[in-house]
């Protein structure tokens, strides 16, 4: 596991686009697998940057979204389907074909979960980005998620549906449940990006980092990985020493 520690957000920013644009100016054919969250946000508007610079092209790129909640509207404001394209896809030459966001609509789930474990069968990424919750998870793989679980459906941990209010009017209005990739279908990236920032990981990068590979932190398994880079900003390091 490489580990890199940055001195604030804006160069944790600016290493992970250098390492996503790099990839991308090798393989313009790249499949990428992307996150939502706060954490993100920097890399995709400079992505979105870069682009309009006409540094780099998404026209042969193709994605796969980490996850998305249960039972909201593709373009409620806080779904992922909305985020990603508000954030990145709008403003890019992406093909809408080679966009692959987890369906959450519809009333068979096991359908759904299992149509995007074959197309991740099908498309291995390149390049998988990460940001982590507060308590260890990934994508949506809460704490005692099984490390060999492949797209699921998850019910969402207490603390997760807290942390992500700040988004939402009220804590009512969270989603319960989720559908994401499972931890199998992360570890089979080539290569992954996890990006930490601020003191509200700093307890769980300490975690990830020192403590043993264990169910119960999901973003342990990640040590198992051949091709691992954190980047992670002073805060979220500042348990490390
Ligand atoms: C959500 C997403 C995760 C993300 C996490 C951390 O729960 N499902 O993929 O990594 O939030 O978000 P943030 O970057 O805002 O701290």
């Amino acid at each position: 596991m490489k580990i890199i520690i940055t001195k604030d957000y804006q160069e944790l920013t600016e290493r992970a686009s250098q390492i996503v644009i790099s990839l991308m100016e090798k393989n313009p054919q790249a499949i990428l697998g992307l996150a939502t969250g706060s954490t993100p946000l920097g890399l995709y508007a400079r992505l979105v940057e870069k682009y309009k610079k006409q540094v780099i092209s998404f026209s042969q790129i193709k994605t796969f979204n980490l996850d998305e909640y249960c039972n909201i509207p593709k373009l409620h404001p806080q779904s992922y389907y909305y985020y990603m394209h508000w954030h990145l896809f709008n403003h890019i030459d992406i093909k809408p074909e080679n966009i692959n966001i987890p369906k959450s609509g519809g009333d068979d789930y096991d359908v759904l979960c299992q149509d995007y474990n074959e197309k991740l069968k099908e498309n291995i990424i390149d390049l998988q980005i990460l940001g982590i919750g507060n308590n260890g998870h990934i994508g949506f793989n809460e704490p005692g998620t099984p490390f060999d679980k492949e797209t699921h459906i998850v019910e969402l941990a207490d603390a997760t549906r807290q942390a992500n209010k700040r988004f939402f009017n009220s804590i009512e209005e969270v989603p319960q449940y989720a559908i994401t990739m499972g931890i199998n279908n992360i570890m089979q990236a080539k290569k992954i990006l996890l990006l930490a920032s601020g003191l509200a990981k700093a307890d769980i990068m300490k975690e990830v980092i020192f403590g043993g590979v264990t169910e119960e932190v999901p973003a342990s398994i990640l040590k198992t990985h051949s091709d691992v880079t954190i980047i992670i900003d002073n805060e979220a390091a500042s348990k490390l020493k």
